[in-house]
This record gives C-alpha cells, sequence and structure tokens, in this order.
C-alpha cells in the first residue's frame, strides 16, 4: 500500500505523515491533492476509486506523465540504468536544453536526485557517493511509484480549479500549500503571495468536499481559519542535507487544519 516516495522534495510532509496518517484516513471515494509536489501523502495512503494529483510546476508534472506511461517509464529506467552520478556529468546535464517532454522528464528527475536536498530553484551538487540512492537504482522507487500512479488523474492547474470541480463522490482533499512565513528563499517556481493565501481560504470556505490543510502555525492562518477545526502539530524535523550526518534536528509547529469535527475511519 505504502510506497517510497519518488523525488525528494522541499516542503515534503514525510516527517508528518505519521501524524497526517489518521485525518486523511477518514472515509472518502474520491481524493486530490492540489499542490502535490513530490507527493509524500499521495504515495503514503492507500487509493481510492478516484485519485486526482495536481501541481502548477509543469516540469514536475511532465515527469509524473512521463512516470505514469509504461512506455516512457521504462525508456527512463533504461536511461538510468547506465547513468552516472558524479559534478561534470551534472553539470552537463544542468546545462541541457530538452527539446520533448520526455527530456524535460529525464532532466527533471536526474537533477532532482544529484542536487541538494532535491531543491530545483537553483541547484546545486548534492550527490552523496556510498549515501544517495545511485542511478542504477532509480528504478527501484520509479517503477513501484509509476504503478501507483496507474488510473491516476495527473494535471498542471491552478488550485482553485482543483478543489471547486464537483464531484458525485465523497471527496477528500489532501492541501499543502507553500508556507505563509517561507524562512528560506525561494524553494517552487509558484510561490505563493498574500492574496493567494487569502484565495486558497476562500475556495476552501465555499467547498463542500472534505479537506486535510496543512500550514505553518502563525497568527494570520489561525485567523484566516477561525471557521475551521484547527490543530496544532509539534514534530522533529532535520534540516541541512539529510543524507549527510550534518543533517540536525529542529522542533516544528504546524497546523492540521480540517473542516470535518473529528476522524471518520473507515
Ligand atoms: C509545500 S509544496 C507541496 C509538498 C508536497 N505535499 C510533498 O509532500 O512533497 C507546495 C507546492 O505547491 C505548488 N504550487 C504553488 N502555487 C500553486 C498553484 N497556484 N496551484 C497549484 N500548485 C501550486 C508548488 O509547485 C509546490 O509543489
Amino acid at each position: 500500500m505504502s510506497t517510497k516516495t519518488l523525488f525528494r522534495y522541499p516542503g515534503g510532509k514525510y516527517y508528518a505523515l505519521k501524524y497526517l496518517r489518521k485525518f486523511v484516513s477518514t472515509h472518502h471515494t474520491e481524493y486530490r491533492e492540489p499542490f502535490v509536489g513530490g507527493g509524500s501523502v499521495f504515495f503514503d495512503k492507500a487509493k481510492v476509486r478516484h485519485n486526482w494529483i495536481n501541481d502548477f510546476d509543469d516540469e514536475l508534472i511532465k515527469c509524473y506523465h512521463a512516470i505514469q506511461n509504461p512506455v516512457t517509464r521504462e525508456s527512463l529506467t533504461d536511461r538510468f540504468s547506465d547513468e552516472i552520478a558524479n559534478k561534470t556529468r551534472y553539470s552537463e546535464v544542468k546545462l541541457f536544453t530538452p527539446t520533448n517532454d520526455f527530456e524535460i522528464a529525464w532532466k527533471y528527475y536526474y537533477m532532482n536526485r544529484t542536487s541538494f536536498s532535491g531543491k530545483m530553484i537553483s541547484p546545486s551538487w548534492g550527490y552523496r557517493e556510498k549515501r544517495s540512492l545511485p542511478p542504477s537504482r532509480w528504478h527501484e522507487r520509479i517503477n513501484p511509484c509509476g504503478e501507483k500512479l496507474e488510473n491516476v488523474k495527473i494535471t498542471c492547474l491552478d488550485f482553485e480549479e482543483v478543489i471547486a470541480a464537483p464531484s458525485d463522490d465523497e471527496v477528500l482533499m489532501f492541501v499543502d500549500p507553500p508556507y505563509f512565513n517561507p524562512q528560506k528563499k525561494k524553494h517552487y517556481r509558484h510561490g505563493f503571495t498574500h492574496s493567494d493565501h487569502v484565495r486558497l481560504c476562500e475556495s476552501l470556505k465555499s467547498t463542500t468536499h472534505k479537506f486535510v490543510l496543512t500550514y505553518d502555525d502563525c497568527e494570520e492562518i489561525r485567523e484566516l481559519y477561525s471557521w475551521a477545526n484547527i490543530h496544532e502539530l509539534e514534530f522533529f524535523y532535520r534540516v541541512g542535507d539529510s543524507q549527510t550526518s550534518n543533517a540536525q534536528r529542529k522542533l516544528g509547529f504546524e497546523l492540521i487544519i480540517t473542516n470535518f469535527a473529528e476522524h471518520q475511519g473507515d
């Protein structure tokens, strides 16, 4: 059921899965993620009848599409089976200009696996010999994730379209937008402005679908969502390069916000 994640992704919710599981296991027959990023929650949970993942980053979504399709998935794993990861090759790939969707996906995946912390904006070399998964083993992530992506709807839309789309099913959305107060420099090609945060709040206020929303804990968010159920989350996470011993444990504070009163498990 749970599949190891495909990407290394800034802001990924891997560290919070053990707290999020009880919220996303509330009953639903359609699952949506308007801000899928690396998809740590989608790959962790069981699929339901209908599944829809979305992100505004078109290169990320092209990579998901290439991995979803069995033909392009096999071409990707074939290409990676005799690929190398070293600084010279990294610089070559970084400078390479893709000319089609397959090449965009290939470059995205190579850069994601070999850049520091998987950062795709101003990326820098971050592959660690003996610690990082070598290219010849990337198929161990790509194949199971690709199989899980079969029959999943994958789109590159603004979040509002995903939240507002009607359904005859019982929909649950896991909503993980960029932080309200991002502490570090830009992580995503599409960041969020103050008006995007307000727009998200308005669209969640008017939806009839159930949602589980995560945010950094701050007064503005507590006020914006005073109409919903706010749960506090305290957790330890690692900062620095998680692939080296330089990583440190830090205490984080986040909010889990829902529009359903309590856990309604299956
Ligand atoms: C916090 S990350 C999601 C992390 C993800 N939950 C994970 O576990 O890896 C936020 C994502 O929102 C996307 N994004 C930013 N603006 C967007 C928009 N207007 N509509 C949809 N996605 C957007 C970014 O590309 C980024 O992937």
